[in-house]
């Protein structure tokens, strides 16, 4: 008993809890995911399961992402992302829906399944069901080897390493890294990149990982804005565009591991129902770094402001604009905005993870989860 409490406490390196250990090890699982396959001086990108499926990925008329849960998330991100980067239009679907309906698939449709463990159950018949509509599966799995991997015709791995803590952390953003890649790798073979931009988002995603150590110098501060906000009965997170998943996201693990009722939105569609929740007791985390959606979302906090919601931020250094109207604020560095979530996500996993920790509860096993659902 003693040595099995002895071991773990190694495994989680010093920190209190695996989700933690797992939160702060993304400047390196980034870094892995990055390492050998992004060159930014050179302009180049290496992953043999996409290069040698090039064709198949240029010439799809349609790709759509099938996961569940956080993954399902990073879907949605990769959704806005490849729209936008390939002009190749793509749908996101929950895998336990998709397997039931009885959806249109196309022969040379592209589905890419995402999936941290690779076992999921609705998430392996999910594919099954297109591949025999001769739909072509690219898997982005973390797990080596697992089930997802396996039945794909092809596919990219997350590299994240090991993931304890139930709640997703690390492997979403990995997942992040490597469906952004893949967008850009489809988009300079498809010539719907041009090359300065190319090179730009290269660059960009090339200083994730620096930049993200900078954004965990935040824990501490994030931690004092737990124990503010620990007794809240609800809360919600707004975004828009590449943010909006982050709000869902955020949403999600507060839910998760902190059980406080929390619900993301995309900002603007609040006005049709959310807003009706917003008194001086509700927080409302504002996903608002420095996009295209700026001041959009600026008219968004006011309207919150306005019926006395409680607003925190994540928002972009130097953004005085946000910083006058909010309550809190977490300032992470400007990147492009097609990058941002895999920086503005972190913040909201501190949060979470630190109001679950003052609560007391078992951040790594929260009540009724498991780690990788292998049932319908
Ligand atoms: C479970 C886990 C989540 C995960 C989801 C999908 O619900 O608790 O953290 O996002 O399954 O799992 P997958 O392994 O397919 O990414």
């Amino acid at each position: 008993q003693k040595l099995d409490l002895e071991m773990a406490a190694i495994e989680k390196g010093g920190y209190d809890h695996f989700m933690l250990k797992e939160i702060f090890e993304q400047p390196d699982t980034i870094f892995d995911c990055l390492r050998g396959r992004l060159d930014a001086t050179k302009g180049t990108i290496r992953m043999a399961g996409i290069q040698q499926n090039i064709q198949q990925l240029t010439q799809a008329k349609r790709i759509i992402m099938i996961a569940c849960g956080t993954s399902w998330h990073a879907g949605l991100i990769a959704e806005y992302i490849f729209e936008e980067l390939c002009r190749i239009p793509v749908e996101v679907e929950y895998a336990s829906e998709f397997r039931y309906r009885n959806p249109v698939i196309h022969p040379g449709d592209v589905i890419i399944a995402i999936s941290q463990s690779g076992e999921t159950a609705d998430t392996i018949v999910a594919i099954e069901k297109a591949k025999e509509s001769g739909a072509f599966i690219l898997g982005v799995v973390n797990v080596v080897g697992s089930s997802i991997a396996r039945i794909s015709h092809a596919g990219a791995y997350t590299h994240a390493g090991p993931e304890i803590g139930v709640a997703s952390t690390k492997a979403f953003t990995a997942q992040l890294a490597v469906l952004t890649m893949i967008a850009l790798k489809i988009a300079h073979e498809k010539g719907t990149i041009d090359t300065t931009r190319y090179m730009q988002l290269l660059g960009e995603l090339h200083s994730v990982p620096e930049k993200v150590k900078e954004v965990l110098k935040l824990s501490e501060s994030i931690r004092g804005l737990a124990q503010k906000y620990k007794d809240a009965k609800d809360a919600l997170y707004l975004g828009r565009g590449y943010n909006f998943a982050v709000a869902l996201e955020g949403a999600l693990k507060l839910k998760e591991i902190s059980y406080i009722h929390a619900e993301g939105y995309p900002a603007a569609e609040m006005k049709h129902g959310p807003i009706a929740l917003v008194d001086e007791q509700l927080p409302v985390v504002f996903v608002a770094t420095k996009d295209s959606y700026h001041e959009k979302i600026v008219s968004n906090i006011q309207e919150i402001k306005a019926r006395k919601g409680r607003v925190i931020a994540v928002i972009s250094h130097g953004d005085s604009i946000i910083e006058n109207m909010a309550e809190d604020c977490m300032r992470i560095p400007e990147t492009d905005e097609i990058i941002a979530p895999m920086l503005s996500v972190i913040p909201l996993q501190l949060l979470a993870y630190y109001i679950g920790a003052v609560k007391g509860y078992d951040v790594d096993k929260p009540r009724n989860l498991a780690k990788s659902v292998t049932v319908e």
